[in-house]
């Protein structure tokens, strides 16, 4: 299939499947407004999160990586009611948007945002694990060492999800110094050949991986 054909094709499926509501459009504008980056998950993506989510029965779900709280508006909404997404961001501004645009949502109740160093607030959080699912939408270096606690901290059947497995398609760069790119090509390897994980990456525009844990 030629790119336009492709677009086309991608176009049909989110229009069929994840129309986005006022709430997520305005929160887009809002995201370009603030000038922070325009780098989140497109909707066809929210809605395959929900299926995932949705399929394993997900209660418990982590996100590292919150930025305007796009992503987790979409999780959050695939949810039972007694369900928690715990989302972590770096960065103030962008979490105090996300808290606005979550309880915009109604979703205050099941989505709560902390803000600091991923790797520290995570240590804090495996006290109320196992959880169901992960998603991993943050700084690209790490990947490794959120695969390593998700390993420890997602229950057998549960799911760690790694968004952007191609990195525009730099993984294919084995000679790669990019430490973000060297991030994502070991988490791939490592979701390939850990026998704890039976894994694929989806090839979405930029490849969305799934593992699930065995
Ligand atoms: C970037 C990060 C992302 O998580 C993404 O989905 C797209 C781009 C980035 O850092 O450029
Ligand atoms: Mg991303």
């Amino acid at each position: 299939m030629d790119e336009q054909l492709r677009d086309a094709c991608d176009r049909y499926v989110t229009e069929l499947f994840a129309a986005e509501d006022e709430i997520l459009s305005d929160l887009r504008a809002e995201i370009v407004e603030a000038g922070f980056p325009l780098i989140h998950i497109d909707a066809a993506e929210g809605r395959l999160l929900q299926v995932l989510l949705g399929a394993i029965g997900a209660k418990k779900v982590i996100e590292l990586g919150t930025l305007g709280g796009y992503s987790a508006i979409w999780m959050a909404r695939a949810l039972p009611s007694d369900g928690r997404l715990v989302t972590l961001e770096l960065e103030m501004e962008r979490a105090e948007l996300a808290r606005r645009f979550i309880r915009r949502a109604g979703l205050e109740d099941r989505v709560e945002v902390r803000v600091g160093v991923a790797l520290e607030l995570l240590e804090v959080l495996a006290g109320d694990g196992p959880y169901d699912a992960v998603f991993i939408d943050a700084d690209k270096e790490n990947y490794p060492a959120y695969l390593d606690w998700c390993a420890s901290n997602v229950r057998s059947g549960g799911l760690v999800i790694g968004d952007n497995a191609f990195r525009s398609g730099a993984v294919l760069d084995d000679g790669t110094s990019d430490a973000g790119v060297r991030g994502i090509q070991e988490f791939n390897r490592r979701l390939a050949s850990d026998p704890r994980f039976t894994s694929i990456v989806v090839p979405t525009r930029d490849g969305v991986a799934i593992a699930l844990m065995n």
